[in-house]
């Protein structure tokens, strides 16, 4: 319970890798925000309903759209009010399983522009919107949701993987500027997963599900609980002198 008492966000925190991730912190006894676009009150109350009796971590959802700066201002405006701050931030929202996947030369304008709302924007507004709280509170961890395939220089979703690679730059760079207010910077880099998302987009996949697995030194299908206890790591007591740091968790796919 080493997060006992302490208030993390989880972006997109209500499906997929975001739900694991949310589960764990509080487990670790986190009081947890769940901040979605989709059913983050829904997800709040299930996760609310697993977890152990004696566990104390409070679940709250909250609708937030981390494109949106005034979206983001409210729900911060909401954990304040309920929580009085946050400690630590999992910037994990991002467009992937619903994007385009093929040459770079068809993927629609529009689409280029969301993903970079949503995946670079949406990650910047959210850490600007929490840094004050964490100096208020002494501290704190950001920790940023990159991807496997920046280090694979994987193809056919350009826009998707160039956001994720503006992730691991963003990270190392707001460490840098965080380190003296005691907040700390990570990111974990994903291979590719049987998140929700992806379950529902499979036939955009097919080669992907295919493949991934035998591209790995651990061979079999990747899971959103894979990362979770990375992420706890990441944002726990346990990782005090790491920050700037992507921390890969594929299964052994890139080596980084
Ligand atoms: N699944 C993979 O193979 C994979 C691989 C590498 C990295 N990742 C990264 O992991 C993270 C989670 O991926 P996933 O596959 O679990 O996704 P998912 O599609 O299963 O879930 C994404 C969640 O984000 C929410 N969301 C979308 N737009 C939002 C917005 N504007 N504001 C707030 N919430 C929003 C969705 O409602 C959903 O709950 C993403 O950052 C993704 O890029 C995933």
């Amino acid at each position: 319970m080493e997060l006992l008492g302490k208030v993390a966000i989880v972006t997109g925190g209500a499906s997929g890798i975001g739900r694991a991730i949310a589960a764990e912190l509080a487990r670790a006894g986190a009081h947890i925000v769940i901040a979605d676009v989709r059913r983050a009150e829904e997800a709040a109350s299930i996760m609310a309903a697993t977890l152990p009796e004696d566990a104390s971590p409070q679940i709250l959802g909250v609708y937030a759209d981390v494109s949106s700066e005034q979206s983001v201002g409210e729900m911060m405006d909401g954990v304040r009010h309920h929580f009085g701050g946050v400690d630590i931030l999992v910037n994990n929202a991002a467009l992937f399983a619903e994007t385009t996947g093929g040459p770079f030369e068809m993927i629609p304008l529009e689409e280029w522009r969301r993903v970079f709302e949503i995946n670079v924007l949406g990650t910047y507004l959210c850490s600007r919107a929490v840094t004050g709280s964490m100096r208020e509170r002494g501290g704190g961890a950001i920790l940023n949701l990159a991807s496997g395939t920046v280090f694979k220089g994987v193809p056919w979703r350009l826009h998707y993987v160039a956001s994720k690679g503006a992730i691991v730059a963003f990270t190392r760079s707001l460490a840098r500027e965080l380190g003296t207010d005691n907040i700390r910077v990570n990111a974990i880099a994903p291979g590719f997963t049987m998140s929700d998302g992806v379950l529902a987009n499979a036939e955009g996949f097919t080669d992907s599900i295919r493949q991934s697995a035998a591209s790995r030194s651990l061979v079999r299908d990747e899971v959103p609980a894979d990362l979770a206890c990375a992420a706890r790591f990441l944002c726990g007591p346990g990782a005090g002198f790491i920050t700037g740091q992507t921390v890969v968790v594929d299964g052994g796919s890139a080596f980084h």
